[in-house]
């Protein structure tokens, strides 16, 4: 097995700087927050009762960032669409956050044109491609961010915008101090699970090491660390090319408990990691404790508690986590996590069939 505190062989594998960027996302909230803070607000024909944010990947997950941290703050419903087309209820009284790192994802585009033709609000959040030069010509603001990393690498980038605009716009207030309170603490778990940090003090290299050979089960709770378990089992996919899987309580208690009751031999190579975050419901606190008793006779389990200064940091201080843990989970299987071919290669051939 690669040994993870060999930090030249980690970051020698890592072409596309992965672990850099990895490293620079306080810097990257920062620089998005400002970004919000310049570009120009959009032009509403109606008043907004609900927001919608479409992409795809590593650009819609800033979209269930929005709608699990937004959920106690905004006035107005959020939904996440990951489609080449919008729900019907999308009009002149819907902002609509049109997000693709690349500016070129078509299933991306193909939204956007119809937000258009329904008259919605849009903001764009891209690095320019298709996307970019559609909404400057068509006259909706542009969040123009840096390129150069991979879209997952970028959600700094793609979903902090988000919250700057919409303070602006008058839905959201006290963000400026949320996102300089998650920067500091990204700064401080940097340290901890950074390449620097050996094995043994480095919760994510430790928790990589456990992972290693097994399935990846991410369990989180419905309206706090749902999006992390998503967000987890996405990075495991892109960054290590493994399988993993994710699912909510209290709903997995009605349904996937009941369908690993007789699977020893998958639960015997599977580890379930428990997310959990101080706003849980209580009783779903009791559930995920009974849950993981019964777990824990056939497989492995690690809790993972949210920690940090405010909601934001919370949420991030457990994807954070996930990042890495993914990046070392990669490095041990001696995969290179940057490139994602698979992705390339459907896009690819999808171009090809206009
Ligand atoms: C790659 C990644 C993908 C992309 C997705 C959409 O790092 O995370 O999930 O985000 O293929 O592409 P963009 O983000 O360019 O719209």
């Amino acid at each position: 097995m690669p040994n993870l505190d060999d930090t030249k062989a980690l970051l020698e594998l890592d072409t596309d700087g992965m672990f850099d960027a990895a490293w620079s996302l306080a810097e990257q909230c920062t620089e998005a927050w400002g970004l919000s803070q310049q570009v120009a607000l959009p032009e509403q024909s109606r008043p907004v009762s609900q927001i919608v944010v479409t992409g795809l990947g590593g650009s819609a997950i800033g979209g269930d960032l929005l709608r699990v941290f937004g959920g106690p703050l905004l006035p107005v419903p959020v939904l996440v669409n990951r489609d080449y087309t919008l729900p019907r209820y999308v009009g002149e009284d819907t902002l609509v956050f049109v997000v693709s790192y690349s500016g070129n994802t078509e299933e991306t585009l193909s939204a956007y044109d119809e937000a258009k033709s329904k008259g919605a609000t849009i903001v764009a959040i891209t690095t320019g491609g298709k996307l970019g030069a559609r909404a400057a010509a068509d006259g909706f603001p542009v969040v123009q961010v840096p390129g150069g990393i991979a879209p997952r690498s970028a959600t700094g980038y793609l979903f902090i915008p988000t919250l700057g605009v919409l303070e602006r716009m008058g839905f959201l207030r006290g963000m400026q101090a949320e996102v300089e309170g998650l920067v500091a603490y990204l700064q401080e778990l940097r340290e901890k699970y950074g390449p620097a940090n050996p094995t043994g003090a480095n919760p994510a290299k430790d928790l990589a090491g456990k992972l290693y050979g097994r399935l990846p089960v991410i369990w989180g709770a419905s309206g706090t660390t749902e999006v992390v378990a998503m967000r987890w089992k996405g990075q495991v996919n892109e960054n290590a090319k493994t399988p993993a899987y994710w699912n909510v309580f209290p709903e997995l208690n009605h349904n996937e408990v009941v369908g690993l009751e007789k699977a020893e031999n998958i639960l015997a190579s599977t580890w379930f990691v428990f997310l959990h975050d101080p706003d849980d419901h209580p009783r779903v606190k009791m559930r995920m404790d009974i849950t993981k008793r019964m777990m824990a006779k056939a497989a492995g389990c690690t809790d993972v508690e949210a920690s940090g200064p405010n909601r934001l940091a919370r949420l991030y201080s457990l994807i954070y986590l996930g990042d890495y843990t993914s990046l070392y989970l990669a490095a041990l299987y001696g995969i290179n996590p940057g490139p994602v071919k698979v992705i390339d290669f459907l896009k690819a051939e999808l171009a090809k069939r206009p």
